[in-house]
């Protein structure tokens, strides 16, 4: 039972993304849809690709509408702060955006809130890569326990 556990963990853990971003973004959602891609991850991108300006309210609008069709794993979220975009995308039923600044808060953004959209600034200065705080959220999983009844709750505020 044991060895077959790993390759479908595996399998299972290759991941519909979609990603949007403002013109605060273009060289991290760039950097970040790569990597993605290079770890095997489905990647649609709806954000910008040059700096025209847009209003991240629109992007992160884009983002959800397609994430709400379904079949999608996780949806990123980028604008120059990650603030604007994550408040943009909370404002919609059944996201819960977290905006990530480290490897502990994207481990908790999994483990305790069960984050379904993730927010990074393209204009911060993390510590750590960015590619490793993605990681850490992609490899976690969500504790359930009494972190469910919190979630049920968030996703009862809209
Ligand atoms: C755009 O200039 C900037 O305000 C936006 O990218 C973001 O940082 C807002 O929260």
């Amino acid at each position: 039972m044991s060895c077959h556990r790993q390759p479908l963990r595996g399998i299972l853990n290759f991941m519909k993304i979609v990603i949007a971003n403002d013109h605060g973004a273009v060289e991290l959602k760039k950097r970040i849809a790569e990597w993605l891609a290079r770890e095997g991850h489905s990647v649609t991108n709806l954000g910008v690709d040059v700096e025209e300006r847009v209003d991240y309210p629109d992007q992160a609008e884009k983002a959800v509408q397609e994430f709400q069709k379904g079949g999608y794993d996780l949806g990123i979220v980028l604008c120059g702060t990650g603030i604007g975009i994550s408040i943009a995308a909370n404002k919609h039923k059944g996201i819960r955006c977290a905006l990530i600044h480290d490897s502990f808060t994207a481990l908790m953004a999994k483990q305790h809130n069960n984050a379904n959209f993730l927010a990074l600034g393209g204009r911060v200065s993390y510590q750590e890569p960015p590619e490793t705080l993605l990681k850490v959220f992609l490899d976690a999983e969500f504790e359930g326990g009494r972190h469910s009844q919190r979630v049920a709750k968030l996703d009862a505020l809209l």
